[in-house]
């Protein structure tokens, strides 16, 4: 058995492979009878719902600051209501992005204030800071390729130019270049490779806290 919960994010632009390597750490981690919940920002929630509605739909001018603050309530809520009593029973948390996303996509790729961000996430997460970080690398064209070739609507995000998406990317680079709670995964690996790398971190890592 191991002894505490572990909140473990996953990071990356639209068309990285977040979803897939969610399921499937799920899937393997649930097979080992490990406890193991997976959830997601935005969305998690019954509120975070109906907010990524109106956020993926946009169909009134949404301000970026007001962009943030309603990714900042989904946050809020998701936190309360599943993350923190997750970590309580000892679970082990696999978050389809987390705070990291609102300081890379509204901070760096809209340009709002940064710091400001910061603490808001940090007043959200009570100072928590996830145990692992996945941050998927992908470049553009093939992000892009991957989200045309879903075929699916798509959302006010999918529809930003390169230059939102190469704002983004040095985003997360430069957020994650001093944590060392982050592992950069490639995004062009096969899903098992990129798996198999996440599985031998996490291990390493419950094995660390035994
Ligand atoms: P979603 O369909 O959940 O996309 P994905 O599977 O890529 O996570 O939509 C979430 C979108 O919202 C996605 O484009 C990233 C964006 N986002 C932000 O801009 N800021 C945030 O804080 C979060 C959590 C997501």
């Amino acid at each position: 058995m191991y002894k505490k919960g572990l909140l473990i994010a996953l990071e990356g632009i639209d068309g990285a492979g977040k979803s897939l390597l969610a399921q499937n750490l799920y899937k393997d981690l649930s097979k080992k009878n490990i406890d193991v919940l997976l959830t997601k920002q935005p969305g998690g929630t019954h509120l975070g719902k109906k907010l990524r509605k109106i956020l993926h739909e946009k169909k009134e001018h949404v301000s970026d600051l007001a962009e943030f603050l309603l990714f900042a309530a989904d946050r809020a809520q998701h936190f309360e209501q599943i993350i923190i009593p997750a970590l309580k029973e000892g679970k082990i948390i696999i978050s389809d992005r987390l705070s990291d996303s609102s300081l890379a996509y509204q901070g760096y790729g809209r340009n709002l204030d940064k710091e400001k961000i910061k603490v808001v996430n940090n007043w959200i997460m009570q100072n928590k800071e996830p145990d692992i970080i996945f941050y998927i690398e992908i470049d553009t064209k093939t992000a892009h390729q991957r989200i045309f070739e879903r075929n699916q609507n798509l959302t006010s995000f999918e529809k930003e130019k390169a230059e939102f998406w190469e704002k983004t990317i040095y985003g997360y680079n430069q957020i994650f270049k001093d944590k060392n709670n982050v592992f950069y995964l490639d995004g062009k690996k096969t899903p098992e490779q990129i798996k198999q790398e996440a599985l031998n971190i996490i291990f390493d890592k419950l094995n660390k806290n035994k």
